[in-house]
């Protein structure tokens, strides 16, 4: 699919808010794979499609459903990113820069406005991306841990798989 295509698509599944903030992650995926020097295209696409099984599942479940509608309904074959989008809302240790890219993208689009720390985090996204990456798992922690709901143990491995990385400097350009 070309990607008026896929737009067009995903306004047909995804409710006006959703399709926003999926067109705030492919811009702000792209920039960081501009920044990091990742493919921009498949960034973008990433972005594009990552919340694709939003409406299609219950909350936990939509980045594993997502990666399975981009490869059956909109055609993707790309490991790199159907990874990326499985893995979009855990992260987990040892990220691709793909990966990475549409996770922070993910928390850091600019229709984003709920969370804490966001202009720091926006700052610090296109200047240390694995220090972006922790620090948005320990503040996605925090959130679950005061909402007392289910923490999938990924969340956590991520965190601490970051926290022991930290300073490696393999994200800095
Ligand atoms: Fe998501
Ligand atoms: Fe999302």
């Amino acid at each position: 699919m070309t990607e008026p295509e896929i737009c067009e698509k995903l306004q047909t599944v995804l409710k006006p808010g959703r399709y926003r903030h999926t067109l705030g992650v492919a811009d702000t995926a792209q920039k960081l794979a501009q920044r990091y020097g990742a493919d921009p295209g498949k960034a973008r696409l990433a972005g594009l499609l990552h919340d694709c099984g939003k409406e299609a599942s219950d909350a936990l479940g939509h980045a594993e459903a997502g990666a399975r509608l981009a490869q059956e309904i909109y055609g993707v074959s790309d490991p790199e990113i159907l990874s990326a989008i499985r893995f979009h809302t855990t992260g987990k240790p040892g990220m691709s820069l793909l990966e990475k890219i549409l996770f922070v993208a993910d928390y850091i689009e600019p229709g984003r406005s709920q969370a804490p720390r966001l202009p720091f985090l926006r700052q610090l996204a296109f200047q240390d991306l694995d220090q972006a990456v922790l620090e948005i798992s320990e503040d996605t922690l925090a959130y679950l841990k005061e909402k007392r709901v289910f923490i999938d143990p990924r969340t956590q491995e991520t965190r601490d798989y970051y926290r022991e990385n930290r300073g490696s400097g393999q994200s800095k350009a």
